[in-house]
């Protein structure tokens, strides 16, 4: 009686378990083996940093709900680290990968696994190097596939296709970037643009380094595009083809459809595209967008969108890219941009919120008398710009070592004053620390990012980790603390976790502070970061017995 019974049970809650939870958790393995190879675009060739010998590098593919164990193993000259972009890491900022805010670097000859489990996200994301400006070689996406049987809240593609837009050097960027260290000046600008690593036939020697996607005539493609450059915000498009935009940074977006899109160091875009033209070759091309006159690298990537049985000799047409300074496109398009907010995938917009954050964005010069001219730059934010600490800040936070950061930066800034009024070149005492914002477990916060005037205004795409947050505002001018909030919108805005502080201008984001931890807040552009325009919030622990940051892995890398 008792075994049969038993064995009733055994079937029947196979059964149950075939219907509840059709989508079994996996454990997906990876070894990334940090190696340097010899690699060559536009006629030379130089030796890179690499994960396992591929440039761009290999994709991640999870599903939500999986468990992902990556194994770095360094084997380059430089130390490593390595962050999953975008990832929230609940509890778990062992595993988010920024060197010395919660790692030290994974030094030559060592090895570390990063564990973390996906949750509660699915679309695009990147991976890439967070230390130095490694990233410029060591980046690739990171795919996360809905649960099994749960369909995009859009139609289903014919093929995915990962296009990676990324910037490409001459020489050596660690050597470029020491240089402009030493001379107080930006480094040199890169010298290509690349979709998947190719800069494509506009440049010499492209035979090999173009990308190519075949299509075929009346079938349905999802781009899954990824800016990774290092210091460009790219305008993306496709001749004589629209694109729909339906994600970004792994968010469902309310569809709409556009000639281009634009896309900051850090974002991610998916757009489908119908091959519903006349069957031929047509360039895909991204160039860059800056839109006050500072210097850049302004060439134009392409890559070619083939129909199939089309041949090669048939010269593909060139798509119709914003001006690099069209202000007024970008923040058009900034403005489509809505969360899905379907019942299946809601806006949880903080209505009421607990902490009030305003960070100016601002530059300065300090004191340099070894550099080129007797100053170098810097960058602040609340004129404060950011040490880079000797251990990590997470260990710091977790093992309560005194004396690494201080938990003192400042709600507003110092001094109130005219952000984006004429340039100012007032030295306003930028101060140099390792200083942090403390927040309250589970309060909601607002962070108005306001850019200011200090030498030249520009726009900042700025990333927050172990969060996404919600966009619910940004203008030109000075955010206006009675005004603005009205004209907020708290439906469906825009969730995500990058997102560009317009030029002279400011963006208001929330978000719930319910996971735990020492989060990096920072500027996506590379040379930005560098000069200090970063900081991190420390999230306390809450209450509840899962509301705590995670003990450390046990192969955590020594400081
Ligand atoms: Cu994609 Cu802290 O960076």
């Amino acid at each position: 009686m008792c075994r049969a019974f038993s064995g009733f049970t055994f079937v029947f809650s196979a059964f149950l378990g075939l219907i509840i939870f059709p989508a079994e958790a996996a454990i997906k393995k990876y070894q990334f083996d940090i190696q340097v190879k010899n690699v060559s675009r536009l006629c030379h060739a130089k030796p890179i940093v690499t994960v396992n010998g591929r440039f761009p590098g290999p994709t991640i593919y999870v599903r939500e709900g999986d468990r992902v164990l990556i194994n770095v193993t360094n084997n380059a000259q430089y130390n490593m680290s390595i962050h999953w972009h975008g990832l929230k890491q609940y509890r778990n900022g062992w595993a988010d990968g920024p060197a010395y805010i919660t790692q030290c670097p994974i030094q030559t000859g060592n090895s570390y696994t990063y564990d973390f489990n996906v949750t509660g996200q699915r679309g695009t994301l990147w991976w890439h190097a967070h230390i130095l400006w490694l990233r410029a070689t060591v980046y690739g996406a990171f795919v996360i596939m809905p649960k099994q049987g749960t369909p995009f809240p859009f139609p289903q593609p014919h093929q995915e296709v990962e296009v990676l837009l990324g910037e490409w050097w001459h020489a050596d960027v660690e050597e470029v970037v020491k240089e402009g260290t030493t001379m107080g000046l930006p480094p040199n600008m890169s010298d290509a643009h690349t979709i998947n690593g190719k800069p494509g036939p506009l440049f010499p020697c492209s035979e090999k380094h173009t990308f190519v996607i075949e299509v075929e005539l009346g079938k349905t493609y999802l781009l899954r595009i990824v800016n990774a450059a290092l210091n460009d915000e790219l305008f993306f498009a496709i001749a004589g083809h629209n694109m729909t935009v339906v994600e970004v940074d792994a968010v469902y977006a309310k569809p709409f459809t556009t000639q281009a899109i634009l896309i900051a160091p850090g974002q991610t875009t998916n757009v489908l595209v119908q091959a519903n033209q006349v069957p031929g070759r047509y360039f895909m091309a991204s160039r860059v967008f800056m839109d006050v006159p500072l210097s850049i690298d302004n060439k134009t990537a392409s890559a070619i969108l083939q129909y199939k049985g089309v041949p090669n000799t048939v010269l593909p047409s060139i798509p119709q890219l914003p001006a690099p300074n069209d202000t007024e496109f970008a923040l058009s398009y900034v403005k489509k941009l809505r969360s899905l907010n379907s019942q299946q995938y809601p806006a949880n917009v903080p209505l009421k919120i607990d902490r009030n954050l305003f960070y100016t964005v601002g530059f300065g010069k300090n004191s340099c008398p070894t550099c080129l001219n007797g100053t170098k730059l810097l960058a602040s934010l609340n004129n404060i710009s950011f040490a880079m600490p000797q251990i990590g800040l997470l260990q710091a936070h977790y093992f309560n070592i005194k004396g690494v950061y201080r938990a003192d930066f400042p709600d507003k800034p110092p001094t109130p004053f005219n952000y984006t009024g004429v340039p100012l070149t007032a030295n306003l005492g930028t101060a140099t620390g390792t200083r942090v914002s403390k927040i309250a477990f589970n309060s909601t916060v607002e962070l108005v990012l306001q850019d200011t005037n200090l030498l030249t205004v520009e726009s900042h795409p700025f990333h927050l980790h172990g969060y996404n947050f919600f966009v619910v505002g940004t203008g030109i001018g000075n955010f206006d603390h009675d005004k603005d909030p009205k004209n907020y919108n708290l439906v469906d805005p825009i969730e995500r976790n990058t997102v560009g502080v317009p030029t002279g201008g400011w963006t208001a984001i929330r978000f719930k502070a319910d996971n735990p931890g020492v989060w990096f807040l920072h500027c996506h552009l590379e040379l930005h970061t560098g000069w200090g325009l970063k900081t991190a919030f420390v999230v306390e622990d809450g209450p509840g017995t899962d509301q705590s940051v995670l003990p450390p892995p046990k192969d955590l890398p020594p400081c």
